[in-house]
């Protein structure tokens, strides 16, 4: 539809508008021609491709300006501006479905003065004191695929995505498989027939985390980031492999509501907070602490000001807060424009995505000689840092995005996650980029001899099989001082490579051998702090088995693998004569580890490291603490299955876990018949009613659950 030159010229305009904004010499009309002809563009990236070439908060701005013009010169209006309509075509894969009413857009804002702009220009509308204070409901803008469901007698009849706004696509065979939406609800019970309710469909950023993590070990291509994982997953023909998404579905309004008669029931809702809490009742998912009726437009602003700097620590991703007027008879009298309810607006966060340029690749060596190819950018701020270098985690992340040197790449930063490259942006090469070249020798090494990496069947790295080089020592002593491993206080990745740079440290046995008179002349040391690196440094000599095994960066054996194998042996030497089957007669040791073991401790360079840590004061033997324990009959769980479920107020659901199986439960992923506590935490659902309805499971909450414990 578009070319090659036509796309980069969009692209650059956009660019200039943003950065310049309506310039005041030039022809008015010429720009918003210009303006119009760019969202149209960047609507169809991103409604038809599915694929947009500029942040949402980019468009956003664009939009805006349009609007602004259009505003000024109402009379240069076209009705093909995409102020003037709601729809967009739509590709074929699914079948088209009309919405019951049209699905309209949010206007933006982005700051307190434009909120309270929008409460000002209410009042305007309505004629009212511009004293007055008008209530409103605030909640999270989610941001994931939307989504309109039709419940016909109590019963789920058809789901469609939002679509243009006018037609959606029918994916009611994906949304039966998404837990959170309920195949029957009770709208009888409110003289409802015929209902819609609105809603967005996202994945847990934890839960997307552990997905990605998953295909990294399965070496499949990751996914960009859990909007597009959302939305994408709705429209996967194969209703399986959708429910392996854990999508879930948010609920935030109810958008037609009719008897038999198809006379409207909406109006039966005094304020929308009214109409959240009848679906809630009903089984919906709807936002729950994080909404809050706010009485004036002040508190709305505290906030949704509140919320922006929160936003991380919200389980799901969100993008903004949408303000609503709470009364409904008040959106009513407001109404809606083409494109959006006069009544409600999005209050959008700083943006999390930007382009910029791909300059080069580096190679970095890690602690089992994995490499990783880290690309140069060219400096571009993005919420509220400067990013001028991130992982390309393995060569197939590389190749499934076609990645070239001199490319113009989009950005995310998401919160904890850390920032990645989204994809190229092909339309926008020159023809001067160049392929990435993913190195066959060891980029680090820099002996005569090259060292020729490998890439074992199964897995997403590329490995230095024997590295002799330093980079990967250093990697290994780095994780050997870590928390999860020896745990050395005060002797952190910085100081590691600061002693390593000095020539003290080479190898996991130097960290034994230091020279704490030299450490405490060094610059920001002193007596005191090389005294206090000793203690730790002893203290670590003293670790039970299980961390000093962790420690040894043997691919693939964790915590959990290490604690297995500690409580078979006397001493840690006692491996040299293990054979790979005597590791797998250990439960839960499968061949990959078991090989990687064997390999380990035949290596005539690694028992010798051992031994000489022996010499050198570090436990090699078995500790109590590696012995494995007879359950405790008198542990106030002994024996039980425990789930937690909703949200835990006074610790992470993580500790809530550990404290059930130091109390000696086992924890359980579903209710089940096997299931015999359930704990409750706030705005628990479908978990908690099936629990009920087993009538078997005891059910407590969080607070009875840590009287029990403690
Ligand atoms: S209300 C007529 N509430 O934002 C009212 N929308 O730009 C229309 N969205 O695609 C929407 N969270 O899917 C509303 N709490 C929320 C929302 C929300 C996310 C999405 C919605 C739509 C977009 C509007």
């Amino acid at each position: 539809m578009y070319t090659q030159d036509e796309q980069r010229a969009l692209f650059e305009r956009s660019k200039q508008f943003l950065q310049t904004g309506i310039e005041a010499g030039k022809s008015q009309q010429h720009q918003l021609d210009d303006l119009r002809q760019l969202i149209i563009y960047h609507e169809y990236r991103y409604y038809i491709l599915n694929d947009p070439v500029v942040s949402d908060f980019e468009y956003d701005q664009l939009y805006k300006l349009l609007e602004r013009l259009e505003e000024e010169h109402p009379d240069w209006v076209t009705p093909d501006s995409p102020t003037q309509r709601v729809s967009a075509d739509l590709t074929e894969d699914f079948q088209s479905v009309p919405h019951l009413t049209p699905m309209l857009s949010l206007a933006n804002s982005y700051n307190a003065d434009d909120l309270f702009e929008f409460d000002a220009q209410i009042k305007r509308f309505i004629n009212a004191d511009p004293d007055m204070d008008i209530a409103y409901v605030v909640e999270p803008k989610f941001d994931g695929g939307s989504i309109a469901l039709v419940y016909e007698n109590d019963k789920l009849t058809r789901a469609a995505t939002r679509g243009n706004g006018v037609m959606g696509e029918d994916i009611t065979a994906n949304a039966r498989v998404i837990r959170s939406i309920p195949l029957q609800a009770a709208f009888s019970r409110q003289g409802i027939y015929r209902v819609e309710v609105r809603g967005e469909v996202l994945i847990r950023k934890d839960n997307f985390k552990k997905m990605n993590e998953q295909r990294l070990a399965e070496g499949l291509p990751l996914f960009a980031n859990p909007r597009n994982t959302a939305a994408g997953g709705l429209r996967i023909k194969d209703p399986k492999e959708v429910s392996r998404r854990g999508l879930e579905a948010f609920i935030y309004t109810l958008g037609y509501a009719v008897n038999e008669a198809g006379e409207d029931r909406l109006g039966r809702f005094e304020t929308h907070a009214e109409s959240l809490d009848m679906l809630g009742a009903l089984g919906f998912k709807v936002p729950g602490p994080e909404r809050k009726v706010c009485p004036n437009i002040r508190e709305v602003v505290d906030f949704c000001l509140h919320w922006q700097g929160k936003r991380e620590e919200y389980p799901y991703e969100i993008d903004g807060m949408v303000v609503k007027v709470n009364d409904r008879q008040l959106q009513e009298r407001t109404g809606f424009t083409s494109h959006h309810p006069r009544w409600a607006i999005a209050f959008k966060f700083q943006a999390k995505q930007a382009t910029t340029k791909l300059l080069n690749v580096e190679y970095q060596v890690g602690k089992i000689g994995s490499i990783t190819p880290v690309a140069k950018l060219e400096p571009v701020p993005l919420a509220g840092v400067t990013i001028s270098s991130v992982s390309l985690h393995n060569e197939d992340f590389i190749t499934s995005r076609d990645l070239r040197l001199g490319d113009t790449v989009l950005v995310e930063r998401a919160g904890d996650v850390i920032p990645y490259i989204v994809k190229a942006l092909p339309e926008l090469r020159q023809g001067d980029e160049k392929p990435i070249v993913f190195p066959k020798y060891c980029p680090v090494n820099d002996t005569a001899t090259p060292v020729e990496l490998v890439r074992e069947p199964g897995e997403a790295a590329w490995r230095c099989p024997d590295c002799v080089c330093g980079a990967q020592d250093l990697e290994r002593m780095i994780f050997h001082v870590s928390k999860d491993a020896m745990d050395i206080e005060g002797l952190g990745e910085s100081i590691i490579r600061r002693f390593y740079e000095l020539g003290w440290l080479r190898n996991i046995a130097d960290v034994y051998r230091l020279d704490y008179d030299r450490i405490a002349q060094l610059e920001g040391f002193g007596e005191k702090s090389a005294r206090n690196l000793r203690e730790s440094v002893d203290k670590a000599r003293q670790n039970p088995l299980h961390r000093l095994l962790h420690s040894l960066s043997i691919h693939h054996v964790g915590k959990k693998v290490s604690k297995l194998i500690a409580a078979e042996i006397n001493h840690l030497l006692d491996l040299r004569n293990w054979t790979v089957d005597d590791y797998l007669h250990i439960k839960d040791i499968g061949p990959v580890v078991a090989e990687n073991l064997s390999a380990f401790f035949h290596n005539a360079r690694n028992v010798e490291m051992l031994e000489t840590l022996e010499t050198l004061g570090v436990n090699l033997r078995q500790t109590d603490e590696d012995r494995p324990k007879a359950a405790d009959a008198s542990a106030p769980l002994h024996g039980k299955t425990i789930l937690f479920t909703g949200s835990l107020q006074k610790m992470s659901r993580k500790e809530a876990q550990e404290k059930a199986e130091a109390a000696g439960a086992k924890n359980l992923s579903a209710v089940s018949s096997k299931l015999d506590i359930l704990v409750v935490g706030e705005d628990a659902g479908s978990k908690l009613k099936k629990a009920r309805e087993l009538g078997t499971v005891q059910i407590l909450t969080e607070q009875e659950f840590l009287e029990l414990v403690s």
